[in-house]
């Protein structure tokens, strides 16, 4: 899609609704998009590329907005292959292509791709013409990768974001965000943030921090919508997501083999709903770890149930703390219950990474096979107690 965005600066990203599996594991329900940009000025500046099978279509629209101009210049914000992995391919049809880079996408290019010509490496803060516009760049690394940095137009108060502010969700049919349904976006986004980004809260408040002066008119994310009304919002979706803040609602998690510790995690639901309406209810066996994820970082509470398996807890319920712990989630109130039917290992597995996290816990004591008429009060109250601490 090629749509001007102000002048000379263009969008000339790809949608990608075939892949099924981002970084082949996180589902793409409505697709995604590379966004690149074209910059066509005296000098003629490509900003960032697309993941490789979209490159032609990425070509053909560079070639179209440049009638007939060469590209001198690509920028190159960010070395994650769904970035970059177009790069070789654009340098067979502009071998005099000169890559704007700094010192550790240079080494990233090299390895990757074997190029290592004509570079012109860049220190942060440091200043480009191309023309009538100033480009300046700022790096913000591990956001989401240590060689990030971003691209400032001074002259439309524009910035080339790499990742952040991006979501999953292919444009359609329009790129702005005010020409766009956001709703998908908006949850896509904090999905994108909790898997992606997640583990990094500290290097983008230190982004947040470095950018908080800086006049900004239009965001330019490598995915999603180009963010020009919404730019509030969405700098204070990545504020509150990297501050690991979260809105009054419980996540309640399960694995059940056999139903019983499923309706265990239904009178925990029931207690939570008496107090708020945010109660969201897991199988963790039947729903891809990265929804799951995206509502624990958007909720305050967290509840956890499994039965003993192996003297460990419930091996998918494992994988999910071990996906919480990566991401370092900060300040959730935590409640846990278990099952087992001749010995419990639960309680004593959930403590622990209750501890690991720095999360207080409170706990139920673990049912031996069947819950009883008082172990349901017992269970409802874990939900109340846990709802209630999150408003
Ligand atoms: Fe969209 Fe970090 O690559």
């Amino acid at each position: 899609m090629i749509r001007q965005l102000v002048n000379n600066i263009y969008y000339v990203g790809v949608n990608d609704r075939q892949k099924d599996l981002f970084e082949n594991m996180l589902p793409l329900q409505y697709g995604v998009s590379y966004n690149s940009y074209l910059i066509n000025d005296e000098k003629t500046v490509l900003v960032d590329t697309v993941e490789h099978p979209f490159v032609e279509q990425l070509i053909n629209q560079v070639t179209s907005v440049l009638n007939g101009k060469p590209l001198d210049y690509l920028i190159v914000n960010h070395m994650e292959p769904d970035h970059s992995s177009g790069i070789k391919t654009l340098k067979l049809l502009y071998p005099d292509l000169q890559i704007i880079l700094n010192a550790k996408t240079a080494d990233m290019l090299n390895g990757y791709y074997g190029i290592s010509d004509n570079l012109y490496i860049v220190k942060d803060g440091d200043t480009f013409s191309t023309g009538s516009k100033t480009l300046s760049f700022h790096f913000t690394p591990m956001v989401h990768w240590p060689e990030v940095m971003m691209t400032y137009v001074k002259e439309d108060e524009l910035l080339f974001s790499a990742d952040a502010f991006g979501c999953f969700g292919a444009l359609n049919g329009a790129v702005i965000d005010s020409e766009l349904d956001l709703t998908v976006h908006y949850n896509e986004m904090v999905r994108y943030y909790a898997n992606i980004v997640g583990k990094y809260g500290l290097p983008v408040q230190n982004a947040l921090k470095k950018l908080s002066g800086t006049p900004i008119k239009m965001i330019c994310s490598l995915h999603g919508p180009v963010w020009k009304d919404e730019i509030a919002k969405v700098v204070g979706i990545y504020d509150t997501l990297s501050k690991y803040e979260a809105e009054p609602g419980v996540v309640i998690v399960y694995g059940s083999m056999y139903g019983h510790t499923e309706q265990m995690a239904e009178a925990v639901a029931e207690g939570a709903a008496s107090i708020t309406k945010n109660v969201k209810v897991y199988d963790v066996s039947r729903t891809n770890a990265s929804y799951i994820l995206a509502d624990i970082f958007r909720y305050k509470g967290f509840i956890c149930g499994s039965p003993t398996y192996c003297n460990e807890l419930y091996p998918e319920i494992n994988s999910l703390l071990a996906k919480i712990k990566t991401r370092g989630i900060k300040n959730r109130e935590f409640g846990c219950f278990g099952s087992f039917t001749w010995a419990g290992a639960t309680l004593k597995n959930f403590k622990a990474f209750a501890e690991e996290m720095k999360w207080d816990c409170v706990a139920t004591p673990e049912i031996k096979q069947n819950m009883t008429e008082e172990q349901y009060k017992e269970l409802y109250n874990l939900g109340r107690v846990i709802a209630e601490k999150t408003i």
